[in-house]
């Protein structure tokens, strides 16, 4: 075991997370690891980075896959005793012309980006150091107002909203999409994003952690924020959006590498808070 920092960025062999570590390597103090669900990306991505001098880690990882997640954290305890940073940038998003049933969109896109994401952090949270980091990259899709349900906006935004209400608000989704069927409107949720929905939770989620690990860890500097990277030009978007890759990693590396004493529990878009 050595004492070497150590930071973990997720769904990093391409786009803004492949750049989120390219940014990391050369201004993270520690061990960077790229991880990737398919192996063999993340080996060519690594390669890439080697070719301009960086040495980021390499560690496979599904985040829906809990054995995945197990082995992760079972590495990073043998090796660093502990964790400095956890950056969650894996996620999905249907295109917009996927003829996907809603209920496969709404159960895949939860269950990666909401779902798969909190599983990782119940599996590494434990292992954070005092000063540790997480970001959790979200979007501005997950603004509460596209919520349009005000019961449902006050619930996600309650300053005592627990994890597992909230896990019961994803499950509820979920379920109604399922019960609205094709065509048809979820009772309370809006009827045409899952990805919304997806990161609206996860912005929720970013809240409800900061403030439980300051009641469960007084004294720690652990900082947990959420952030839009704004619109990039990756595979997520069809190659659309303005920015580039290494300009949407500036938040999510900005908010990596925040000073002790940090808000927590925000979220930020191009490096700033905003309302969410
Ligand atoms: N691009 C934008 O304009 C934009 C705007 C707002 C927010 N975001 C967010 O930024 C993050 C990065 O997006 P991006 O634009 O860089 O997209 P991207 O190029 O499609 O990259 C997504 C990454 O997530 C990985 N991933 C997907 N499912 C995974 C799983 N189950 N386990 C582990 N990794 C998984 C992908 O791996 P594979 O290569 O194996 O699929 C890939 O490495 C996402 O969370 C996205 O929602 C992007």
């Amino acid at each position: 075991m050595s004492a070497t920092r150590v930071a973990v960025v997720t769904g990093s062999n391409k786009g803004i997370g492949l750049s989120i570590v390219k940014a990391l390597c050369s201004q993270f103090q520690g061990d960077v690891i790229l991880t990737s669900r398919d192996e063999k990306n993340g080996k060519t991505a690594c390669s890439t980075l080697n070719e301009l001098g960086l040495s980021p880690k390499f560690h496979q990882l599904d985040i829906t896959d809990k054995e995945s997640v197990k082995r992760l954290a079972e590495h990073l305890k043998t090796q660093y005793g502990g964790l400095d940073l956890l950056v969650n940038n894996a996620g999905l998003a249907y295109k917009v012309a996927s003829t996907a049933p809603p209920e496969e969109k709404a159960r895949v896109t939860v269950g990666v980006n909401f779902f798969g994401t909190l599983d990782v952090c119940h599996q590494l949270f434990p292992l954070l150091r005092p000063s540790g980091r997480v970001v959790h990259v979200a979007s501005q899709s997950g603004l509460l107002r596209r919520i349009k349900n005000v019961e449902l906006e006050s619930k996600l935004s309650s300053a005592t909203l627990a994890e597992d209400e909230l896990v019961q608000l994803a499950h509820s989704y979920i379920k109604e999409v399922v019960e609205a069927g094709e065509g048809g409107k979820p009772k309370n949720w809006p009827h045409d994003s899952a990805y919304s929905v997806s990161k609206a939770l996860m912005i929720a989620l970013a809240k409800v952690q900061a403030r439980d690990l300051a009641s469960q860890r007084p004294g720690d500097k652990i900082c947990i924020n959420a952030c839009c990277p704004g619109y990039v030009c990756t595979d997520m978007t069809s190659h659309k959006g303005p920015l580039t890759p290494d300009q949407g990693a500036e938040t999510p590396v900005m908010l990596s590498l925040l000073p002790d004493a940090s808000p927590t529990g925000d979220f930020y878009y191009l490096k700033k808070v905003i309302e969410w």
